[in-house]
């Protein structure tokens, strides 16, 4: 594949992890998108996967609202085994990130600009998802915003069919509200279990890399609700 030069600064430290969480790489984005805004609703073609990945028999994480992609940057440096997709409706996010993916050699991480909700039926085949996390969601306060939350019943219905029995969806926000909800939402469908006990948290983060939302909210001492839930086995 042809090497193109980033049109983003180029980040000192090989490892992910390492970056700041602020720095002269910001870009220019929207706090916040309403998902049911009329230019959402259209569905974004799947990536083209032979060129995104360069081992497609690798298992694939799903990672829903993925913001800047520093997350699943540093996922994919540590774990060349498998295969990440991110998935953000933040389009210049996802332009620089995959900028960064870039840079940093990385084949077996892409990220696509999509709105999520309407997206995910063209995404994947049934059962080919091996994990899936969804990671500090805006939270929508208002009552009549709550529709825009990204953890709907349907949501958690098309990720039934894709997700491979036996495999985990890990949940987590510092909005209890808001965790309880996607908890609520997956442990009712038939197809998802707690295997911590019904309605059980977890108390740590089993993935061993926080997000740049989760480290900011260590920082500030924020409680962290985090939920391990798995498609049951057929
Ligand atoms: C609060 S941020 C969290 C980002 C990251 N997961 C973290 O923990 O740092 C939530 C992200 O989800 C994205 N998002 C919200 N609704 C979405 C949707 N329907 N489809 C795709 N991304 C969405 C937002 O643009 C935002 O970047």
């Amino acid at each position: 594949m042809e090497r193109q030069t980033s049109p983003y600064p180029t980040l000192n430290s090989a490892s992910v992890l390492d970056w700041p969480l602020k720095g002269p790489t910001q870009v220019r984005v929207r706090n916040h998108v309403n998902p049911l805004a009329v230019q959402y609703q259209i569905p974004t073609p799947a990536p083209h996967w032979e060129q995104a990945y360069a081992h497609l028999h690798h298992p694939f994480h799903l990672d829903i609202g993925t913001g800047t992609g520093r997350f699943l940057l540093a996922m994919a440096q540590q774990n060349p085994e498998w295969n990440f997709l991110g998935v953000e409706i933040r389009r210049p996010l996802v332009e620089r990130a995959n900028a960064w993916a870039q840079e940093l050699g990385l084949t077996n991480v892409h990220f696509l600009a999509c709105n999520i909700n309407v997206t995910l039926p063209n995404l994947f085949a049934p059962a080919e998802l091996s994990r899936v996390s969804i990671q500090f969601p805006d939270p929508w306060f208002k009552v009549r915003h709550q529709k825009r939350r990204v953890v709907q019943p349907e949501l958690v219905d098309k990720l039934a069919t894709l997700v491979k029995p036996g495999q985990p969806v890990f949940l987590q926000s510092d909005i209890e509200e808001v965790a309880l909800e996607m908890e609520q939402r997956f442990a009712d469908h038939s197809a998802f279990t707690n295997p911590t006990g019904p309605h059980a948290p977890i108390d740590s983060n089993p993935l061993g890399i926080p997000t740049r939302r989760e480290v900011t909210c260590t920082e500030k001492g924020l409680p962290i609700y985090r939920y391990w839930l798995e498609r049951s086995l057929e």
